[in-house]
């Protein structure tokens, strides 16, 4: 049982200086947590909805209403009162809430709330949080995840330079966190000497820390990215393979097809260009490869893309268990890009990841391309033993704070002091 004595809430500035949502909660036996929240800009239609001021300052994206909703209806629903499970506390919130997308608290609101019990459990049970995440999941056995890391962004991280979003490279599985941040930044500095000369600028740095210089296409992206590997001394296949987050839902039309540097494409065109991608380069997963609402032709995609490359749902399911139901019925995928925020409740979000699981899918633990310096995403990632984390680049602290925790954890084993 844990009975929270009191929260509180304050607007904070993520990682792009927008408003966010910051919950601080003490409980009965005198632990303190805080926690912030993180936010997309890339967001798919179906996620719950963040509770924005739509009044100045900060262009309407103020958060002071979400901060208020903690203060008054959350505490006052939470505060006192003792809770026997995280289920419990989240099934209080979204009742509380009573809408199905969470607009009516924030899911903003409503998930820094999820979470700082969250914490506020693990200090109360004397456990880091990983171990706390893992406990809510059956069998949970908390495990370092494969790093997944941008090098590459266009598309709603970078202006729109060019249409796929992001080129990510992800070491083998066998190394460390250590040895493959070490590996990443030896080719993210290579890409960085490389497109400088050949672009003949310094590369813009995306909204995840990524490298954007003035690709004329996608297809740069890729190249570039395995010459950069090639270059930096690793074996590209071998040592360390290729990702990517195509983003589809934003570059298409309303008729459907899609507008990818300058040409138009049908569902099936872009199909078989993702195919040819597949051919060219080792990639691990394409996330996003059609749109969030494709659902036609997302099965196709997937068994097109075959066992060798994961075909990843972002926008497609949105870490919503209703649709996640769809997407396993129909065979549109094999693996979850798992967004706590997107669902907006720590419960839901298991939920979630126990259908992916069932299904024998893989999973993906994301960050948003809003973040803060807080670094809960790295133990939910290793409690919920995610295949892979997808946090940004290697530059930037709100991501170094996720890199920084692995790290930690992968060296202590259990870190007390840093719950
Ligand atoms: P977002 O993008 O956080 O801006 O939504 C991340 C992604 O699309 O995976
Ligand atoms: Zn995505």
């Amino acid at each position: 049982m844990i009975k929270p004595t009191y929260l509180h809430a304050v607007e904070i500035l993520d990682s792009r200086g927008r408003p966010t949502v910051s919950a601080i909660m003490g409980t009965s036996d005198g632990s303190v947590a805080t926690v912030s929240i993180p936010s997309g800009a890339s967001t798919g239609k179906a996620e719950a909805k963040e509770l924005r001021d739509n009044l100045q300052p900060y262009r309407g994206l103020g958060c002071r209403k979400a901060v208020e909703n903690i203060r008054g209806p959350i505490a006052q629903a939470v505060v006192g009162r003792e809770f026997s499970s995280q289920a419990e506390l989240d099934s209080n919130l979204n009742e509380l809430d009573g809408t199905a997308d969470k607009s009516r608290l924030g899911a903003n609101a409503i998930l820094a709330a999820s979470l700082v019990f969250a914490r506020a459990s693990a200090a109360h049970q004397g456990i880091p949080l990983y171990q706390y995440f893992a406990r809510l999941v059956p069998n949970g056995a908390p495990a370092l995840p494969r790093l997944s890391i941008n090098l590459f962004s266009g598309g709603k991280h970078a202006f729109g330079q060019v249409a796929v979003q992001d080129v990510l490279v992800v070491p083998s599985s066998g190394w460390s966190v250590a040895a493959s941040l070490a590996m990443i930044y030896e080719i993210y500095q290579t890409a960085a000497e490389m497109t400088g000369k050949r672009y003949r600028t310094r590369a813009l740095t995306a909204d995840e820390g990524g490298l954007a210089p003035p690709f004329r296409a996608s297809i740069e992206m890729l190249e570039q990215a395995a010459e950069s590997i090639e270059a930096a001394g690793f074996k590209l296949g071998h040592d360390v393979s290729l990702a990517m987050d195509v983003a589809a839902s934003h570059f298409v039309r309303e008729d459907g097809r899609y507008w990818i540097d300058g040409e138009q494409l049908s569902p099936e065109e872009m199909i078989d260009l993702l195919a040819l991608w597949q051919e060219r380069f080792p990639l691990v997963s394409i996330e996003d490869g059609l749109s969030e609402d494709d659902w036609d032709h997302w099965p196709i995609l997937r068994a097109r893309l075959g066992d060798g490359t994961l075909t990843l749902a972002d926008d497609l399911t949105c870490t919503n268990p209703d649709r996640i139901s769809r997407a396993i019925r129909v065979e549109a995928a094999n693996a979850l890009l798992l967004k706590v925020n997107q669902i907006g409740t720590l419960t839901e979000a298991k939920n979630a990841l126990a259908l992916a699981r069932q299904a024998g899918w893989k999973v993906s633990v994301s960050a948003r391309s809003g973040e803060t310096e807080d670094h809960w995403l790295a133990d939910l990632a290793i409690g919920w033993s995610g295949d892979f984390i997808k946090v940004g680049s290697i530059t930037q602290s709100e991501r170094l704070a996720k890199y920084n925790r692995l790290l930690m954890v992968e060296d202590t084993g259990d870190l007390r002091v840093c719950l």
